[in-house]
């Protein structure tokens, strides 16, 4: 059994101010969401104080970046060793990263490496372009990330099952306002969860949670959560509007709850 997962990526938006005004709002309503593992990913300046707001509730906080290197000579960046004081998560290789700021699948692997070590949890993301899905190049592209992201990390580490979320965010679906269908996305989840049989083996393939990510709103969640193969989801926009966001985790608790 898979728990659902959840999650909110709020990119570079919120103050410190504005971001503790979000927590406030979701707070009460979104601890006593029972079913489902929340997570929210704020900007960095605002980790430690949602940090404190959060002690003592069931949701839980992640990063949005992280460098591979553990400290050193590296103007404006953040560490593993930083983060892991402060959270309990980190998305490494959003297409943001990947194709604004150069992010190569190499140093995509060394984070999700330097995550592991540090025992922080990486949620993974990986995507197709709008030009790669529209040339019959999806399952290409998702295998060269996911195989890349995750080359010399051995199944031994059997935390890895544990610790490792994969995200599916088409690039062509990210702040588009229009999502994957859930039958396509769950094909590609699907996919992506035979590579990692492949890789690792059937079992720990089995037991990773995949989440879709992509234009996820209040009035499309239901499409991906009833898909036994969709996990959950990784929330953009409609993660800084705490109705939307409660009414997506909420659905989440309830779909996944049923039987299917
Ligand atoms: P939107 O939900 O705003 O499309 O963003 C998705 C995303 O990139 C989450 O990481």
């Amino acid at each position: 059994m898979r728990v659902p997962f959840v999650a909110g990526n709020w990119k570079m938006n919120t103050t410190v101010t504005e971001a503790e005004e979000l927590v406030y709002d979701i707070l009460d309503t979104l601890d006593r969401i029972k079913g489902v593992e929340k997570v929210l990913c704020p900007p960095f300046v605002s980790l430690a104080a949602i940090n404190m707001m959060l002690q003592g509730s069931s949701i839980k906080l992640g990063a949005q970046n992280m460098h591979f290197e553990i400290k050193g000579a590296y103007t404006g960046e953040i560490s593993s060793l930083m983060l892991r004081e402060l959270c309990e998560f980190v998305i490494l290789g959003h297409s943001e990263r990947r194709w604004y700021f150069g992010e190569t699948g190499e140093m995509v692997n060394k984070k999700v490496k330097a995550a592991l070590n540090q025992g922080l949890k990486p949620i993974l993301c990986v995507g197709e372009r709008l030009e790669e899905n529209e040339t019959g190049r999806t399952e290409e592209v998702v295998r060269e990330q996911v195989t890349t992201a995750l080359n010399g990390i051995k199944p031994t580490v059997l935390s890895v099952a544990k610790n490792l979320v994969v995200a599916y965010e088409p690039v062509w679906a990210i702040g588009a306002g229009k999502a994957a269908s859930g039958k396509q996305a769950a094909a590609t989840i699907k996919l992506i969860r035979s590579i990692l049989a492949e890789l690792w083996n059937k079992d720990i393939a089995q037991s990773l949670r995949i989440l879709y990510g992509g234009s996820v709103t209040s009035n499309n969640i239901v499409e991906f959560i009833s898909q036994p193969e969709i996990d959950g989801a990784l929330v953009g926009g409609a993660s800084l509007k705490a109705e939307e966001f409660l009414s997506i985790v909420n659905q989440t608790a309830e779909i996944k709850e049923k039987p299917v």
